[in-house]
């Protein structure tokens, strides 16, 4: 079955356009809605995006401070201070910079001992705080978004996910050696992904392309996680010309 592609594709020219045109429709959501509800991601897709963020706050254009946050997912395992967690990132490229209420931030536990009662909390505080109005996601090689890996089921909500290979040989380049990368990850299921108002996936560089134009134009499937998102009301999707270069360029909208 193949979805009904309502998506907007936006082709920047490089990534520090892709970011600045993510962080822009992410500062219009915060303009419009000054007590938005944002999901965030982390990765090296959206450092560009984050410190764009910080530039327009820094200009005195947005607030965050009625802002609430979510993020997709943390390492199983690391504490808040280990420098390879989500938190901790997060924390450096974003939320040190402005004026968001920690209160208002929500990451799940990667030291929580009772792991499936930290996924119900998460999915709960999500519903008590309205919904997730706008969701930012990075892709990986494999075609997941957040840990959700590709699978034979769609995993709803949010649950412990074991590491493919694959994203831990990619995400060892953040870490000394490979040993060191977890295992293991809190995700967001794609239902909880699904369910947000708004979605904006960035994907930039070469190695994004193929996965790209499989998430668009594959059929839906758990093996490709991010093809559910062909079902979904309102993605936006900015892709650097890299990440783009196997879309046919005049089916899309061209900055
Ligand atoms: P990346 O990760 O931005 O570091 O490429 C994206 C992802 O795995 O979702």
């Amino acid at each position: 079955m193949k979805g009904s592609l309502i998506m907007q594709i936006i082709v920047a020219d490089n990534y520090d356009s892709m970011s600045k045109r993510a962080a822009n429709i992410i500062a219009s959501q915060i303009t419009l809605k000054p007590d938005s509800v944002l999901g965030l991601a982390t990765g090296a897709t959206p450092t560009g995006t984050y410190q764009e963020l910080v530039r327009i706050y820094q200009e005195g254009r947005i607030s965050f401070n009625d802002v609430v946050t979510f993020n997709l997912d943390e390492y199983y395992g690391l504490e808040r201070v280990n420098e390879q967690s989500y938190w901790y990132y997060m924390y450096q490229h974003l939320f040190q910079h402005v004026d968001i209420k920690m209160e208002n931030v929500y990451i799940p536990n990667g030291r929580a001992a009772d792991v499936e009662a930290e996924c119900r909390d998460y999915e709960e505080k999500i519903s008590t705080r309205g919904g997730i109005d706008l969701q930012l996601l990075g892709i990986g090689r494999n075609g997941h978004i957040g840990f959700n890996e590709p699978d034979i089921q769609f995993e709803a909500l949010t649950h412990l996910v074991k590491l493919d290979n694959e994203t831990i040989e990619a995400n060892s380049r953040f870490f000394s050696s490979i040993d060191e990368v977890p295992r293991e990850a809190i995700s967001m299921g794609i239902k909880t992904i699904m369910k947000s108002k708004k979605i904006l996936l960035l994907a930039s560089g070469e190695e994004k392309a193929k996965t790209v134009y499989r998430m668009l134009n594959h059929k839906i499937t758990p093996e490709l996680p991010a093809s559910i998102l062909q079902l979904h009301q309102a993605v936006t999707v900015i892709l650097d010309k890299a990440a783009a270069a196997l879309l046919v360029a005049a089916t899309y909208k061209k900055l």
